[in-house]
């Protein structure tokens, strides 16, 4: 085949009929909770349409039975990684971290706290770039005192494509850009490459863990003070997500906040958090888990 023929090839889509389309979003909604409805059609084509080629099959039915009799798991894998979207970028939603700065961080972490734990968790975290502008801002907020708190950032996603480039914490410079520039020269290094690598000292505070938001039980013996799960929810239905914000619930310490995307609206579901401000939610203080 020539380079044209190649290219030619791969921007031919393949089509989706209903019944097809039924049944890799029935699969990918109880894998992942994502709900894609009718008019998500041409996404699932563009998304998979290149896998489905390169395993040579040529319709999108050979390859549903392909991806739930594969006795490894790993197509699935491969599936989910298409199909979830990644997007994300430093302080994103700026709101957040404001609020945090100027209300959450005094109210949970005051100096004359006798108990120094901090444990935020950044739940559905991409390729890294919320949870480390949490460490910055934590680090940023304690100084030199840092070093007397015990803080545990844990990062966690489905997405192994995204988790592997959290891991590696290299951002290219348009990735950084957006930074004060104070900012990059004290947490970030700079690579042979000219890209940003996360500087060991705020690396060693996140713990990256591959954890599906559909598993039945979260796996974590202690809670959080603080939980951010944004833009997730947005692909999640109603009974998915409050699923999800219960077991968020008994995540907190009493007390403890959740941040949702600023899109998301749960307010209109019934679930046991209060309501502080658009896309903030707090666990009571005299509430029990
Ligand atoms: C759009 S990104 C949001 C990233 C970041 N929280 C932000 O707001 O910038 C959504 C992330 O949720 C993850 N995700 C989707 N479904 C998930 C599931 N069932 N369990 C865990 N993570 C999931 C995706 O892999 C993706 O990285």
């Amino acid at each position: 085949m020539t380079l044209k023929e190649n290219i030619d090839n791969a921007s031919i889509l393949i089509s989706i009929s209903d019944k097809e389309f039924n049944l890799l979003s029935e699969l990918i909604y109880q894998k992942t909770g994502i709900f894609l409805q009718q008019h998500k059609k041409s996404l699932i084509v563009s998304r998979l349409n290149k896998i489905v080629k390169d395993l040579k099959f040529n319709n999108f039915h050979d390859y549903y039975e392909y991806v739930i009799n594969d006795p490894s798991g790993e197509a699935l894998v491969s599936m989910v990684d298409k199909i979830s979207t990644n997007h994300t970028f430093f302080f994103r939603e700026k709101e957040h971290f404001d609020f945090l700065k100027e209300q959450v961080f005094p109210e949970l972490f005051p100096v004359s706290k006798k108990d120094k734990k901090i444990r935020v968790w950044s739940a559905g975290c991409s390729t890294g770039e919320e949870v480390f502008s949490l460490a910055f801002l934590l680090s940023e907020y304690l100084g030199t005192a840092i070093n007397q708190w015990d803080i545990g950032l844990l990062a966690t996603d489905i997405s192994m494509t995204a988790l592997v480039k959290a891991r590696e914490s290299v951002y290219s410079q348009d990735r950084v850009n957006a930074l004060p520039a104070e900012m990059i020269k004290k947490y970030f290094q700079k690579t042979e490459n000219a890209e940003f690598k996360v500087k060991e000292e705020i690396k060693k505070m996140v713990l990256f863990k591959k954890l599906n938001f559909m598993d039945e039980k979260f796996p974590f013996k202690g809670k959080f003070h603080i939980i951010f799960c944004r833009n997730v929810m947005i692909y999640f239905d109603k009974e998915t997500s409050l699923k999800l914000i219960d077991k968020f619930y008994h995540s907190l310490y009493p007390g403890g906040y959740l941040m949702i995307g600023h899109s998301e609206n749960i307010a209109r579901y019934h679930h046991s958090f209060q309501y502080i401000k658009p896309a903030v939610y707090k666990k009571e203080a005299s509430h029990e888990s």
